[in-house]
């Protein structure tokens, strides 16, 4: 069957002992679309993305990558599906010993050294995207501000020309200049690559920026999705209370 699906996840879920972090999970995430998962500190966002990275095992349900369910596969096979994705980490996670071209170029390296001069053009290349000039390609990531570290993490992620990009919370620690300014780069690559996109974010402006669609996980499971333009007015008290950050309301 033909699908447009990118990802779906069916029923996923996942405990640690008896805490029930994932209880249920059902999402859809179309090709080329860019979708965000908001939700508490705690809620099981960065769970559920390390499940679909093949990071952690879920407990039960499916997730599908281009209509393969990719939760039995081998350490192996998933290799092949990793292929399709990039990840920006929350706090950037460039590693501080290396240059900052053999950083953006670390995926396509796997850390071994391969012909310099290409790497040191393709990590040029993908600086010039997010806006940094060749001058930091020698420099190492604690020579560079916050901002510009998560340019570098950003030309990191889309250098092997993924398929789908993850963002986990891509603006945390950044001022909400400097944070805009990072939701515009992703906005803008997402379109020029084509990519499929899943942001976990608690930052309302960086949802409402970067995502086609919105998505709220409370108590394990998608209790509302819908466009971002409806996140202000979804007519659902749990999302309001969260997107408002009221103390009042059905969210303990
Ligand atoms: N490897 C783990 N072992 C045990 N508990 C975990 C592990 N990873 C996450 N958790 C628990 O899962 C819950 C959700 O965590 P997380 O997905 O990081 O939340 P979020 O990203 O939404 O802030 C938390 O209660 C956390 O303590
Ligand atoms: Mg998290």
């Amino acid at each position: 069957m033909v699908t447009q699906h990118k990802i779906v996840l069916e029923d996923v879920a996942k405990a640690f002992g008896t805490n029930a972090v994932l209880d249920g999970v059902n999402l859809e995430i179309e090709r080329g679309e860019s979708m965000a998962i908001i939700g508490q500190s705690g809620s099981g966002k960065s769970v559920m993305l390390k499940c679909i990275l093949g990071l952690i095992r879920p407990g039960r349900g499916a997730i599908k990558v281009d209509g393969e369910n990719i939760t039995d596969l081998s350490a192996r096979e998933f290799e092949r599906v990793r292929a399709k994705f990039g990840m920006l980490f929350q706090g950037s996670a460039l590693f501080d010993s290396l240059p900052i071209w053999r950083n953006v170029t670390f995926a396509l390296t796997q850390g071994r050294s391969r012909d310099q001069a290409k790497m040191r053009k393709i990590a040029e290349e993908n600086l010039e995207r997010v806006g940094l000039d060749a001058k930091v390609l020698n420099l190492r990531p604690n020579e560079l501000s916050g901002g510009m570290q998560k340019r570098v993490a950003l030309a990191r992620a889309i250098a092997p020309r993924p398929e789908i990009i993850f963002f986990d919370e891509p603006t945390t620690g950044l001022d909400p200049i400097r944070a805009d300014v990072i939701n515009d780069l992703i906005v803008e690559l997402v379109e020029d690559l084509g990519v499929t996109a899943l942001t976990i974010t608690h930052d309302m402006a960086s949802a409402r920026k970067i995502a086609h669609r919105v998505a709220m996980l409370y108590q394990g499971k998608i209790i509302w999705r819908g466009p971002r333009d409806r996140l202000y007015d979804s007519g659902n008290p749990y999302v309001d209370q969260f997107v408002q950050g009221r103390a009042d309301g059905p969210i303990r």
